[in-house]
């Protein structure tokens, strides 16, 4: 399936910005791309320009396509399946693997970029993980990361839960967290950590310049 999943050690850590990155890079590079977010929490309706499926619209140049890329909405900046529940609603695992999986079969010679909520075991459902979600869909997997201090527990107990999973972890990207230590020496610490598994660094900037990781994904995970 050409799809990617992008899940990140926790919340508010730079899945967004890297994704958007990437959907970037990897249109640079004529590939086919789009964007799934299975569900979003804290959305306003009134003020969803900053909202994660209006920054991945942006970024595919479909800013009509917040819609298409988050069908599931909801306004408490809560985990999504309480935030669920506030608006009456049940969350259902299988209702988003259906979705991502035919969102996925659509694209041709390029990617389906999905975007969990919060961490690898963050909720999805009341009864389903992130890793679930990546488990049943069978994706490579790309784990992003701060470079704060601490990232380096994150980031390997986060491994060992993907890997139990038998989650192909394609990449770890280390964006650079605010008040960090220095970014080459904290991604320098991690590299003898990841038994070969490609680690790729994202300065602090307006945008980042994914292309390094594109180049990667399509010889690893797509064509273009
Ligand atoms: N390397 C970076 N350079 C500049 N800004 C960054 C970088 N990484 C993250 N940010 C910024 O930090 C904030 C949080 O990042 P982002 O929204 O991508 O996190 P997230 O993991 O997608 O959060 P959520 O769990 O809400 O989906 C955003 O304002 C984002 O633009
Ligand atoms: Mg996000």
């Amino acid at each position: 399936m050409p799809a990617l999943f992008v899940t990140g050690t926790g919340t508010d850590i730079g899945k967004t910005y890297v994704t958007c990155a990437l959907i970037r890079a990897l249109k640079a590079r004529g590939a086919t791309v789009d964007a799934f977010k299975p569900v979003v929490s804290g959305f306003d309706p009134t003020d969803a320009a900053g909202s994660d499926p209006a920054r991945l619209a942006a970024a595919l140049g479909d800013p009509g396509g917040v819609f298409r890329i988050a069908p599931r909405r909801y306004r408490a900046p809560l985990s999504p399946n309480i935030a669920a529940r506030l608006e009456g609603q049940t969350l259902s695992l299988d209702d988003m693997v259906i979705d991502a999986m035919a969102r996925a079969a659509e694209i041709r010679d390029g990617l389906l970029l999905v975007e969990g909520a919060g961490g690898v075991m963050s909720p999805l459902t009341d009864t389903a993980t992130n890793l679930d979600m990546i488990a049943r869909l069978g994706a490579p997997v790309l784990l992003v990361a701060g470079s704060h201090l601490g990232t380096i527990s994150h980031v390997l107990t986060a491994l060992v839960a993907l890997r139990a999973a038998k989650a192909q972890v394609a990449g770890v990207v280390m964006s650079e967290s605010l008040d960090a230590p220095d970014l080459v020496q904290t991604a320098q610490a991690l590299t003898p950590f990841l038994e070969g598994t490609p680690l790729f660094t994202a300065p602090r900037a307006e945008a980042w310049d994914a292309a390094g990781l594109a180049d990667h994904l399509l010889a690893t995970v797509g064509k273009p």
